[in-house]
């Protein structure tokens, strides 16, 4: 079948519910739409593991903190059907924020799921107040709405994806999360939707985030155990022009800092390149 594109939040209900008699499973991808090859690795991923593949497409307002790229966030529903298509979705779900937040203007009005504030005073929740509020009333809305079987996240959007698996887990949500892995420009630049804001010589400049992450790795196997030299290694490493947000260890099982580095230490940067706020993330020992 072709896909369908529905904004309305009744008619997917209704779509889905027919689907889920024929005994199908659904798997959702949570997008904010302007899909790139890492979203299609979601996708791809959704489709390989349930009968329906359902996208969301939606720029969620409430995630976006005040003076952030809200308004210009790339809106390109076109490109994203064909893509989306292309990826094996079956739904693209493209709801308004009407639709989604009917009564936005009251926003102090709004029930929202706020994650543990010790999970989100560190990294990109720290300069991001509120953003992860955001994300998990939306992702919760969605799940509701959808009700899938399986999500597909992707491991660029680390604190993301620890905070909705806890989430999940912490709220009895019943659906699986999958981690699908980070997904590189063949620059090593990470591939994200903010990466169109970049020009050539930005892009450049971008591409010493992956090198700061490379050069820690490599210097932790070559023994150097020490997180301060680590650390001072991947600013080495970094672009001049690059202004640096964190540069932070922490332990994938519980997203604590660590100094300690093991099997599960996960190194994530978050930086400015001009205008534009990139993350990026290696997990030290593989
Ligand atoms: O990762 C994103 O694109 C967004 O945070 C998400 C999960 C779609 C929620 O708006």
């Amino acid at each position: 079948m072709s896909i369908k594109v529905i904004n309305k939040i009744d008619e997917l209900r209704e779509t889905l519910k027919e689907l889920r008699c024929e005994s199908k499973s659904i798997g959702l991808v949570p997008t904010m739409g302007c899909l790139h090859a890492g979203h299609k690795s979601l996708i791809e991923k959704a489709h390989s593991l349930a009968d329906i593949t359902v996208v969301s497409v939606f720029v969620n307002p409430i995630q976006f903190c005040p003076g952030e790229d809200y308004d210009k966030y790339p809106r390109t529903l076109d490109d994203d059907k064909i893509a989306a298509e292309s990826s094996g979705a079956d739904i693209i779900f493209a709801p308004s924020v009407n639709e989604m937040y009917p009564n936005l203007q009251k926003f102090s009005d709004l029930t929202m799921v706020v994650p543990p504030y010790e999970l989100t005073d560190i990294m990109c929740g720290k300069s991001r107040v509120g953003h992860f509020d955001g994300v998990e009333t939306v992702v919760t809305k969605l799940f509701n709405i959808v009700q899938p079987d399986i999500a597909c996240f992707g491991m660029k959007d680390i604190q993301q994806l620890f905070l909705i698996k806890k989430m999940v887990k912490d709220l009895n949500i019943p659906v699986e999360i999958i981690s699908c892995p980070l997904v590189r420009e063949a620059s090593g630049l990470a591939l994200s939707s903010r990466n169109k804001y970049l020009s050539d010589e930005d892009k450049k400049i971008a591409l010493s985030l992956n090198k700061a992450l490379n050069a820690i790795k490599q210097g932790y196997e070559i023994g150097i155990k020490d997180t301060k030299k680590l650390f001072d290694i991947g600013l080495t490493n970094l672009n001049k022009n690059v202004e640096l947000e964190y540069l932070e260890f922490v332990n994938e099982s519980n997203f604590r800092h660590t100094d300690e580095i093991n099997k599960a230490t996960i190194c994530a940067l978050a930086a400015r390149v001009g205008n534009v706020r990139l993350i990026d993330n290696i997990v030290i020992e593989v």
